[in-house]
Formats: C-alpha cells, sequence, structure tokens
C-alpha cells in the first residue's frame, strides 16, 4: 500500500484538539472515549445504532440563557421564538419552552410542533412567503402572536380570512432591507432579488394599507436577512438602520408599531472561524433600534440549536483509492444535507480514545448514496479507521434532522437526547417497513405480468 500522502492544508482545518477547545459540551475520556454531556457516545451507538442524532439539553439551556443575557445587558425589551425550522424534535422544543422561549414557525406543521410541546400560541410568530389558506386558518383559529406578511397579496387573502370569521389578526410587515449579509447565496434573503418580504420604498404604503384593512391590526416591522451571518454585526446594523428609519416614518403618519421582529441568522463557527457574539448582535440592535423604545423579537435557530447536536456514524469500510483514501459512512446525505447542498464544512470527531490520539492523513468521508455530491468532507485529517469504528460530525444539531429524506430508501436516522448522564430516545430509528406501508399497487397494474 503507497503511502499516505503528506498533509498539506494551506489553508488549515482545526484540528481535533482544537474542535474540542471550542466545544465545552464535548470532552474525552480516556477509557470511555469522545462524551457528550456525560455520556460516552459509543454507549449510544451501542444502544441505539447508528446513524443517530445526538442533542446536548445542557447546551439548549446555556445558549438559550446567553442569547438572552445578551439582549437584557443591552437594556433591550425583548423576546426570544425559536425558529422551529432549523429543528422539530419535540424533546428540543420542550427544553427551550422551559427556557422561556416562543417560537418562530413556517408551516402548519411547525406550529402545531410547537404547540405539542407546550409552547403557548401567545408566543408563536408565523413566517414564511408562502401560507396557504389552511396554514392562515390554522393561526388563526390557534389566535398566534403575530403573522408576519411579506406581500400585499398575503394581506388580501388573511384580512378576507379573518373578517370572515370575525378575527383580528396581529400582523408584522416583512420588509427587504435591500442588505447583502455576506452569506452562502443559498441562504440569504435579504436582498431585492430574494423572494422574501417587501421592499422598503413599498412598505409604508402597504403598511398603511394593513391598517385600514378589515381583520388586521398592524403591530410592527419584521425583518430577516438570511441564515449563518459570520462576517461581523455590519450587515445587521445597515438592515436595522433601515428598519429603524422606516419606523421613524410610520410614527410620522401616525401608524402604530407596537414592537420590532429582528429575525434570526447569527452564525455560528462551524470552522472555528471567527462569527460575530450574541453580545454584538445586541449591541447592534440596541445602537440602531433601542433609541425608539420598542420591545425586539428575536428569532434564532441555528446559534440556539447547531452546536448541541451531532450525528453519530460508523464507518462501513475504508475504501483506498487511486489517487484517494475513503472513509465510508453509514450515514449520507439524506442525513445530513448541509455539505451536499451549501458545500458546508462540519467537524468530523473519531469516538474512540485511541482513534482521537492516532495519527492523521488526509481522506474524503463519503456516504453510500449513489451521488458524487454525497460528500461530506475532501481531504480532510483522519486516522486509518477499521470498520465499525464511530465518528460523530459536529454541529449538527440545526438544519440536520429537519431536512433529511429517504432518498435511496434510506430510513429516517434515529434521534436521542443526552441530558447531564441521562439519555433516551426520543425518536426511534425509522424501519423500512414504515417506508413501504404507505404504499400501495392499484388492483388494475398488480394483476399483469410481464
Ligand atoms: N427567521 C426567518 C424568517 C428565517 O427564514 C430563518 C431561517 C430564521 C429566522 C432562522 O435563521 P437562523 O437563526 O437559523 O440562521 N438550511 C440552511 C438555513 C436556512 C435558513 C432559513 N431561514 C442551512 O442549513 O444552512
Amino acid at each position: 500500500m503507497a503511502a499516505p500522502a503528506p498533509l498539506a492544508f494551506p489553508d488549515a482545518d482545526p484540528d481535533f484538539a482544537e474542535l474540542l477547545a471550542g466545544r465545552p459540551q464535548l470532552s474525552v475520556d480516556p477509557l470511555a472515549g469522545l462524551l457528550l454531556e456525560e455520556v460516552p457516545l459509543a454507549r449510544i451507538a451501542a444502544e441505539v445504532g447508528t446513524p443517530s442524532w445526538v442533542y446536548s439539553a445542557g447546551t439548549l439551556r446555556r445558549r438559550a440563557r446567553v442569547l438572552d443575557a445578551a439582549l437584557a445587558k443591552a437594556g433591550l425589551a425583548h423576546s426570544l421564538h425559536f425558529a422551529v425550522k432549523a429543528n422539530t424534535s419535540l424533546a428540543v422544543l420542550k427544553v427551550l419552552a422551559a427556557e422561556g422561549m416562543g417560537a418562530d414557525v413556517t408551516s402548519g406543521g411547525e406550529l402545531m410542533a410547537a404547540r405539542a410541546a407546550g409552547i403557548p400560541a401567545s408566543a408563536v410568530v408565523f413566517s414564511g412567503v408562502g401560507k396557504t389558506a389552511a396554514e392562515l386558518r390554522l393561526a388563526l383559529d390557534e389566535d398566534i402572536l403575530q403573522i408576519n406578511l411579506e406581500s400585499a397579496e398575503e394581506a388580501e387573502i388573511l384580512s378576507g380570512l379573518a373578517a370572515g370569521l370575525g378575527k383580528t389578526a396581529r400582523v408584522a410587515l416583512r420588509v427587504n432591507p435591500d442588505v447583502d449579509a455576506k452569506t452562502h447565496a443559498k441562504i440569504t434573503t435579504g436582498l431585492t432579488e430574494n423572494k422574501f418580504g417587501v421592499p422598503l420604498d413599498e412598505a409604508v404604503d402597504l403598511y398603511r394599507r394593513l391598517a385600514a384593512m378589515p381583520g388586521l391590526r398592524p403591530v410592527g416591522p419584521a425583518v430577516h436577512i438570511g441564515s449563518q451571518i459570520t462576517a461581523g454585526v455590519a450587515p445587521y446594523r445597515a438592515a436595522y438602520a433601515r428598519v429603524a428609519e422606516f419606523v421613524r416614518t410610520l410614527r410620522t403618519e401616525d401608524l402604530p408599531v407596537e414592537r420590532i421582529d429582528c429575525g434570526g441568522g447569527l452564525g455560528i463557527p462551524y470552522r472555528n472561524e471567527p462569527a460575530p457574539a450574541p453580545e454584538a448582535l445586541a449591541g447592534a440592535i440596541a445602537a440602531t433600534l433601542g433609541p425608539l423604545g420598542l420591545p425586539v423579537m428575536l428569532e434564532p435557530g441555528r446559534w440556539i440549536v447547531g452546536p448541541a447536536g451531532v450525528l453519530l456514524a460508523s464507518v462501513v469500510l475504508q475504501k483506498q483509492g487511486q489517487a484517494k483514501r475513503f472513509l465510508v459512512l453509514d450515514a449520507a446525505m439524506n442525513d445530513l444535507l448541509r455539505p451536499a447542498m451549501y458545500d458546508a464544512w462540519h467537524g468530523i470527531l473519531p469516538v474512540a480514545a485511541r482513534d482521537l490520539a492516532a495519527p492523521c492523513a488526509p481522506a474524503d468521508v463519503v456516504g453510500p448514496v449513489c451521488e458524487s455530491s454525497d460528500t461530506f468532507t475532501r481531504d480532510r485529517a483522519l486516522p486509518h479507521l477499521q470498520p465499525g469504528a464511530l465518528v460523530a460530525l459536529l454541529d449538527a444539531g440545526a438544519y440536520g434532522a429537519v431536512m433529511s429524506s429517504t432518498y435511496n430508501m434510506r430510513p429516517l436516522a434515529a434521534e436521542v437526547m443526552v441530558d447531564g448522564s441521562r439519555f433516551a430516545v426520543v425518536r426511534p430509528r425509522q424501519d423500512v417497513a414504515t417506508l413501504l406501508a404507505g404504499q400501495s399497487v392499484p388492483g388494475w397494474l398488480a394483476g399483469g405480468g410481464v
């Protein structure tokens, strides 16, 4: 066998120690290997199997509190609404509900998940560019805190529905500030070319119309410029400054403004890259919107739940290609889509203590799905790993399980919640029988042979 190629990373990835240093929820026990809180991930793999999503309740609580404290310290009256799209596990939502977080939902299904987890309707915001009449009716029936309107067309539909039911919907108007969030093109939302919100120069006129429409009560603006924002808080500052100006204009016309929905988007250091701290975001809000004296709402998803989850997987085999070494996992792009979809970088740690200490050489880490894009990473420094060895893909708590599919007839992975030294399966692994169970073949196809 050829000697492993020398390590050559011009733009060096963080090594195992550096990945661990930034993630206090993870540690290494010399015997049990990688722990999430106090639970050996190897124990979870032995009892639950792989691939499995594993979440840390302590991390969820800690991050909810840090964000809350940062806003409080900046002197902002505020409420937090977890962006349920990032993770819809009822166990995750329950932990956050107990921390006093509300929800930002983007479908009727997410609204029902938030309610099922005990989040009060009075703390639920409904965002999204294409809410159906059935979803709007559900929101009205539940009497949720706020519906964020994204267009004049949607306002007309909601007004008709609400007035017909004799109800008044509290609505925010999502404005598009035309600010470049400097994030991946597929997750930027605050540019004129994006489908989201109403351009600021049309927003005053529409807000005036909302105030006059039956069944609607405008409560303020909403803005969300994109996700995984790591290029400092300048894009936020620019967007919020425009929103502040918008509110001042509304006030000159005596239009009612009760609060401001500041959206989500705070990035996390997947590759240990610099990312803005919650205090910096709170400072940007205080500097721009603070003088208006209104309560602010935040809709964080990734920042809360991303670092709280790992995707635990097993090595199926290590394949020596002509030019490359491939580590083939039992997890694939159908489980964690982010690398295939956004070229996202996720830390990968071996779970066994001896594998964490072994010499590393470059390897491509791939899944078994029949697509070249089923590649978690290329040329990553990893040790030789035997079939059955465990690895953890880090920062997989946000937009992980929720974006999974059953492509290649692969059942959805199990989900596990860890809390201190305890853990429990919070969603069992789907089985193939369940995937087949809902299907049927019409009688007129069933009879014929070939
Ligand atoms: N509010 C609104 C209106 C949103 O559209 C989003 C995310 C959020 C809040 C929460 O953003 P966060 O704090 O999580 O950045 N699947 C992509 C991310 C898509 C984000 C969509 N909207 C990914 O895996 O990177």
